[in-house]
């Protein structure tokens, strides 16, 4: 994994300007960091590097019978995942990248008749799938959405909290969605970022579509509105990242 110092260098010094803002003053406007790409990369990647990260292909809905695999269960424990969301009735939480709908169909009975889940995907297919499956089983709290590789198309001040589960690595353009992400948050809003622990070797996943903490942090740095919370190591192969969004300061 190669990281660029320059670029985290004016990263920090962004954040810090940010956090150290007056309440008076406007808040500094955000620079994009820039995406680089190269000839000479992993097969499974799409040759764009964002701070020094390959970005992975996306996974067509080919292999969503993969995500609804049985053994996923022990492999990555998603009711344990769930319970850690403490997810309540009438909350609003966004599944993005939700693919064939593995956790939106885990969390829609815990937000109850009150509550929704939005589902956003960038494949109709997949959401085609989700469709299917709400009809089937009569859930009626689940709104699918057609997002695009720069929006997961998601209500501003809308949303209790999103989840990204194995999604966030798969991003074209990571900066822009989380920019969207944030502004749809309500204040006091969580971002949760699932991804496979690059740091564990025993997470026989391919490399491009594992990420280590540290690089969910460094890619999270321009974001000041955003605090992390929470990191939850307790999963088989996954680790938790959380981030809540601030208070407005009055
Ligand atoms: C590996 S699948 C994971 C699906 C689901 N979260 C799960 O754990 O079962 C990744 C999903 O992210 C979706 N995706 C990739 N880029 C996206 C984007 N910019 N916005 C929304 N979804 C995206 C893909 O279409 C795919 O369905």
């Amino acid at each position: 994994m190669r990281f660029s110092p320059v670029l985290a260098c004016g990263l920090a010094t962004l954040s810090a300007a940010a956090l150290a803002a007056r309440p008076d003053e406007p808040a500094p406007k955000r620079v994009a960091p820039k995406y680089e790409t190269k000839r000479d990369h992993d097969p499974d990647g799409i040759g764009k590097f964002y701070m020094g990260r390959e970005i992975a292909r996306v996974m067509g809905y080919q292999g969503a019978s993969w995500l609804e695999r049985p053994e996923r269960v022990k492999e990555e424990e998603p009711a344990k995942l769930i319970e850690a969301l403490a997810v309540r009735p009438g909350m609003v939480v966004a599944d993005v990248g939700a693919g064939s709908g593995y956790h939106t169909f885990l969390l829609a009975p815990l937000v109850g008749d009150r509550g929704k889940v939005i589902a956003s995907d960038i494949q109709p297919e997949m959401l085609e799938m989700m469709t299917e499956k709400a009809k089937k089983l009569g859930v009626k709290n689940v709104e699918t959405v057609r997002g695009t590789e720069t929006d997961p198309k998601l209500p501003a001040d809308g949303v209790d909290l999103i989840l990204m589960v194995d999604v966030y690595h798969e991003f074209s353009h990571p900066f822009e969605m989380v920019e969207k992400m944030v502004t749809a948050l309500k204040p006091g809003g969580r971002l949760v970022f699932v991804e496979f622990r690059l740091e564990d070797p025993k997470v026989f996943i391919k490399l491009v579509h594992k990420m280590s903490e540290r690089q969910v942090l460094r890619e999270m740095e321009p974001f000041a509105e955003m605090e992390h919370t929470r990191t939850i190591g307790t999963l088989p192969w996954q680790h938790v990242v959380v981030f809540t969004k601030r208070q407005p300061k009055n």
